[in-house]
């Protein structure tokens, strides 16, 4: 469901002008944080992997299930392994979090959960956010919501999202890549 209401986003990221690297979590498969493994083996290829995506972009956008009212285990563990590296591959990245679930809550309360620790880590991560509830019969094929206002209000949160990153790329990225 996560991965449909992604690719939902992934669209209309790209039509606002986005470059966008779609990844899928299970590509960053990584063991259970251990100090004592990361002192042995290091970090693990799939949080190298994610801190590459994060370094190669100026923004990213999660959907993520809650379990349990809160941030899935294996999310949470994707960031511990990550928030090893030094500077923080999350800060000055601008984050959107996105969830869905079949309940009626959508799995807003997860997102409220993964949004402390991206903070805490120098993320900006959106105020705004999108939960999409009763996920399991809310997909119209691939690219649409069966719910019009739902729709349109995924649409200008990914419009004003999109904006908000464009004005505040830092201005040497925004010279790389041809910015206003
Ligand atoms: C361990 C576990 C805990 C869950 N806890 C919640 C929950 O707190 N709230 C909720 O809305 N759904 C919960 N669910 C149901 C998920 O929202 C559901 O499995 C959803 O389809 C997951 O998203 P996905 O389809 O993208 O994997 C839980 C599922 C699992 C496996």
């Amino acid at each position: 469901l996560n991965r449909k209401l992604l690719g939902i986003a992934a669209e209309l990221c790209r039509g606002a002008g986005a470059d966008v690297n779609l990844v899928e979590f299970r590509e960053l498969m990584m063991p259970l944080y251990d100090g004592d493994l990361e002192a042995s083996a290091g970090i693990p290829d799939g949080a190298r992997l994610l801190r590459e995506h994060l370094l190669a972009a100026d923004a990213f956008v999660f959907a993520s299930p809650e379990y349990n009212s809160s941030i899935p285990g294996t999310v949470k563990n994707a960031i511990d392994w990550v928030s090893r590296y030094r500077p923080f591959p999350f800060k000055n990245k601008h984050g959107l979090l996105l969830s869905a679930s079949p309940g009626l809550v959508g799995g807003n309360r997860g997102l409220w959960a993964l949004r402390v620790p991206l903070e805490l880590l120098g993320a900006h991560v959106y105020p705004d956010m999108f939960s999409l509830s009763r996920a399991a019969e809310a997909f119209e094929g691939e690219l649409t919501l069966k719910d019009a206002s739902l729709q349109a209000r995924l649409d200008g949160l990914i419009r004003d999202f999109m904006a908000h990153v464009q004005r505040n790329v830092p201005a040497d990225i925004a010279a790389a890549q041809n910015l206003p």
